[in-house]
C-alpha cells in the first residue's frame, strides 16, 4: 500500500478543504471551495491566512473572501488569473487590445470588465429576476464577511423575541404618521418588515436607506413578519484593504468634454495641450510623467439630448462632432495612452450600462486609444481604476441628505459604502436588466472615478481615491438659469507611484 505524504506537503483535497474548515467553525460556500481548488499556490498557507483573519461572527466564508486573500500581496503572484472571483462568475469577460509595444506591454492600460459585446438583455420579466437575484447575491457576499444572518423565511413564531440578523433588499421605505421609519425588506425566501422606532439609536441613520439597495439589519422578531430593528449596517468599503500595487508615471482624469457645444473651451484645451505636449517652460516636469488620459464620458455634446439644445451647438451633426473630438485628442502626445468610456451624451444607448464607442466612430481617433464601456474597470500599470459617468449621482443628490452637486465625491463615496454604482433603481436613470448587475463594486479599486456633474470633487475614502473629474464647457444658458456653477478646464492628475492627487488648472484666471 502506497504510504501517504504527510498532511503539510502534499495538496488539500477538496473534501479535507471542507473539513479544515468545518473543524474551525466555517462553512465554505460552494463557490469558494472551487476558487482554492483551482488555486495552484500553497493551499495550506491560503487556507490559514483565511481562518486567522475570519471575523467571529462569519458563519460561512464566500467567493469575496477567498479573492481578497488571493489577490494580496503575496499570493497575487501565484494566483491564475482564472482564479478570480470575479472572472468566474463572469464567463464572458471581453479583453480589448492594448498597445503593442513589447517594451511598455506590462504598463499598458488593459480592460478588466465592462459591457461591451456582452449585453444580455430583451427586457423581459426573467431579466428582471435575473438582475436582483444577482444585485443580491454579490452584495450579500459582502455582507455575510460581517453580518450572520439567516433567511427571512425562518423567522417563524419560534424566533419571537429573538434578536436575529437578516440581509434583505429595500423594497421600500416609508415614515408612519407617528414617525416610526418602515422598511420592507425581502430576500429569495420571503418579506418582512423591519420597524424602526422614532426613538430608536439609528434612526438617524436610517434616513440614508435607499430603495432597491442590499443592508443587513439586526433586531428582535415578532414572530408574526414584524423586526424591530436595533442595528443597520451597509456592505462599505473593507477597513483594511489590501496594498496597493506601486504603478508607474502619472495619470489625468477628464470627462465632460462636450466637445460641438458652444460652450466647449477650446482655448482653455489648446493650453492643456501645450502643457501636456511640452510646449510650455512651466510643468514639463509634471507633464512628461504623464502616462495616461482617462474620459469619463460626455466626449461630446450630441444631438437631442435635452430640449432646445440645437440653440448650444457650434456643430449639429453627431459624426462631424466625434471628428472634431478626434482631432483634439489626435494632438495628445503619442506616448500617452487615452481611455475613452462614454455618458449620456454620446452615441451609444441611452440604457446603462453602456457599451463603448462604436467601431466607425472609433476609426476617426489614433488606433492606440482605449474605447470602455460605462461602467468599466481597467488597470493602469497594475493600479485598478473603476470608471463611471456617475448619472447616478442625480438620484443620490435628490434623495440623501447632505449630498449636493458642489461636492459630487460624497455622492461617489456613497456608491462606495454601498457597494453599488447605481443604487436607486428606476429614478433618473434607465437601468438596462443585465443578467448581470454590472454596477456592484466586488472588487475595492484604488481610484473611483465619475464625471457628469461638471464639479470638481476629490476625496480618500478607505483606501481609495474618490475623483470627478469637472468638464471643458463653460457655463451653459441653462446652468446659469438653474444657478449651477460648473468647474471648467480642472484636471485631476494622479501619481500612480504615491496615489497623491493633485489639481491642474487651465482655465483663465
Ligand atoms: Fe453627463
Amino acid at each position: 500500500m502506497q504510504q501517504m505524504p504527510p498532511r503539510s506537503s502534499r495538496p488539500l483535497a477538496g473534501q479535507e478543504i471542507v473539513q479544515r474548515l468545518a473543524e474551525k467553525g466555517y462553512q465554505l460556500e460552494p463557490a469558494a471551495l472551487e476558487i482554492i481548488c483551482r488555486y495552484s499556490g500553497s493551499k495550506e498557507e491560503l487556507l490559514q491566512r483565511i481562518i486567522s483573519s475570519a471575523d467571529r461572527s462569519v458563519a460561512v466564508i464566500g467567493t469575496s473572501m477567498v479573492s481578497y486573500h488571493l489577490e494580496s500581496s503575496s499570493f497575487a503572484d501565484a494566483a491564475p488569473r482564472s482564479s478570480s472571483p470575479i472572472k468566474s462568475s463572469s464567463p464572458s469577460i471581453s479583453t480589448q487590445p492594448t498597445i503593442s509595444d513589447p517594451e511598455t506591454q506590462d504598463s499598458s492600460a488593459k480592460l478588466k470588465c465592462d459591457i461591451t459585446g456582452r449585453s444580455t438583455c430583451i427586457g423581459d420579466y426573467n431579466d428582471f429576476v435575473h438582475y436582483f437575484r444577482d444585485r443580491f447575491s454579490k452584495i450579500r457576499e459582502i455582507l455575510s464577511l460581517r453580518l450572520n444572518s439567516r433567511p427571512i423565511e425562518s423567522l417563524t413564531k419560534s424566533t419571537t423575541g429573538r434578536e436575529v440578523s437578516l440581509i434583505g433588499m429595500v423594497m421600500d421605505v416609508k415614515t408612519t404618521s407617528k414617525g416610526n421609519r418602515v422598511i420592507e425588506l425581502e430576500d429569495p425566501t420571503g418579506m418582512i418588515t423591519a420597524v424602526i422606532q422614532k426613538d430608536s439609536e439609528v434612526y438617524e441613520q436610517s434616513s440614508l436607506i435607499l430603495t432597491d439597495e442590499v443592508i443587513g439589519v439586526t433586531g428582535t422578531s415578532d414572530g408574526n413578519g414584524r423586526l424591530f430593528v436595533k442595528s443597520l449596517l451597509w456592505p462599505d468599503m473593507p477597513n483594511q484593504t489590501a496594498p496597493l500595487e506601486n504603478g508607474n508615471g502619472s495619470a489625468l482624469l477628464l470627462s465632460d468634454l462636450h466637445i460641438g457645444s458652444k460652450y466647449f473651451m477650446a482655448d482653455a484645451w489648446q493650453r492643456f495641450l501645450q502643457w501636456l505636449n511640452g510646449d510650455t517652460e512651466d510643468g514639463s516636469d509634471l507633464a512628461s510623467q504623464v502616462r495616461y488620459i482617462v474620459i469619463a464620458g460626455d466626449l461630446v455634446d450630441g444631438i437631442g439630448i435635452y430640449p432646445g439644445q440645437e440653440k448650444d451647438l457650434e456643430i449639429m451633426d453627431i459624426y462631424e462632432q466625434y471628428k472634431a473630438a478626434a482631432q483634439w485628442l489626435n494632438g495628445i502626445r503619442k506616448d500617452i495612452q487615452v481611455i475613452i468610456s462614454p455618458g449620456n451624451h454620446d452615441i451609444v444607448r441611452q440604457a446603462e450600462p453602456q457599451p463603448a464607442l462604436p467601431e466607425d466612430v472609433q476609426s476617426y481617433f489614433r488606433k492606440e486609444m482605449l474605447f470602455v464601456g460605462n461602467p468599466a474597470q481597467v488597470t493602469l500599470s497594475g493600479i485598478s481604476l473603476l470608471i463611471y459617468h456617475g448619472r447616478s449621482i442625480d438620484d443620490l443628490v435628490l434623495r440623501l441628505p447632505g449630498i449636493s452637486y458642489a461636492a459630487p465625491e460624497k455622492a461617489m463615496i456613497e456608491m462606495l459604502r454601498r457597494r453599488h454604482l447605481a443604487p436607486i433603481y428606476g429614478s433618473r436613470i434607465s437601468i438596462a436588466p443585465e443578467h448581470e448587475d454590472h454596477y456592484v463594486i466586488s472588487r475595492p479599486p484604488a481610484i473611483l472615478h465619475c464625471g457628469h456633474v461638471h464639479t470638481v470633487g476629490i476625496a480618500r475614502y478607505k483606501g481609495v481615491a474618490v475623483i470627478n473629474s469637472g468638464t471643458w464647457q463653460s457655463q451653459t444658458d441653462f446652468q446659469k438659469k438653474m444657478n449651477i456653477q460648473p468647474v471648467p478646464a480642472v484636471v485631476p492628475i494622479v501619481d500612480l507611484a504615491t496615489m497623491k492627487i493633485r489639481k491642474l488648472i487651465f482655465a483663465e484666471s
